[in-house]
């Protein structure tokens, strides 16, 4: 079931979806060359305490960390440690959730660290094209499946494939609620968008092939042939006439 958010949430949605923006824009001049993905762990940990919230991956089905750090090949779900340091021309998601007051916030940024590949910049910038393309098909009477239909064009058109192991999701009260937001589809399939939904949009876009594959650790998914994948999220509320991007950093709103 898709829960309908009321007035009351939806304000309690905006508010933990912006602290989670906010630790986004916190972070990003920490993400540097030399930083281990640990020391970014517990800046984001320290600064989610600090503003009265929990960071929600801390504990959830056992993951060990407060936010999840993915590297160049790594899909999803990385695992902050001491050891791996960023060096120039790696590629960072940072992926925070915030809980507070009872709602969860979700978004998630890949970084370029220092100077990348230009094949591997333009992976960055196609995936968030994907991302907004696919968070610009949102409004009531739309269905879920235009969303993965507007993502799936763009990432095809530049010859990357779109990982179908992980999805999208429902958000609110729980961190993962229905529906799951696919990212590839066909224009008016699954799930009627309606006003007060919550859910989130997060497009992982591989150079290489869409499979992926799941380290020992139980967490870390790694592209199948190991090049390079890029991921975005933004937590997005369905309004009476399209949408809201309730995780969207000031850095995008002139663009
Ligand atoms: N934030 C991730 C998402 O976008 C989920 C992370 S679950 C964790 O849905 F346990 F790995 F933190
Ligand atoms: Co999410
Ligand atoms: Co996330």
């Amino acid at each position: 079931m898709i829960t309908i958010k009321s007035q009351r949430e939806i304000e309690l949605m905006r508010k933990t979806c912006a602290l989670a923006a906010k630790t986004m824009e916190y972070i990003a001049p920490f993400v540097k060359p030399g930083v281990s993905t640990e020391e970014l762990n517990q800046l984001c940990h320290d600064f989610i305490i600090a503003n009265n919230a929990y960071p929600s991956p801390l504990n959830y089905h056992g993951f060990p960390k407060s936010i999840c750090t993915s590297l160049n090949e790594v899909v999803c779900h990385g695992i902050p440690t001491k050891d791996q340091i960023l060096k120039d021309g790696d590629i960072l998601n940072i992926d925070i959730t915030t809980y507070l007051d009872g709602f969860h916030g979700d978004t998630n940024k890949t970084f370029l660290v220092g100077k990348v590949a230009p094949h591997v910049e333009k992976l960055v910038d196609v995936t968030y094209q994907c991302m907004m393309a696919g968070i610009a098909t949102v409004k009531p009477g739309g269905h879920i499946g235009d969303i993965g239909a507007a993502i799936q064009e763009i990432a095809h058109a530049h010859g990357y494939s779109v990982v179908e192991d992980y999805c999208g999701h429902g958000i609110g009260r729980e961190f993962h609620e229905a529906p799951q937001v696919v990212h590839v589809g066909k224009k008016g399939t699954g799930a009627m968008m309606k006003p007060g939904m919550t859910f989130t949009i997060e497009p992982m876009i591989n150079l290489g092939v869409k499979e992926t594959k799941l380290l020992s650790d139980g967490w870390t998914v790694l592209t199948k042939d190991r090049k390079w994948s890029a991921q975005f999220e933004h937590t997005i509320l369905v309004t009476e006439t399209g949408f809201d991007i309730l995780t969207l950093r000031n850095e995008e709103k002139t663009n």
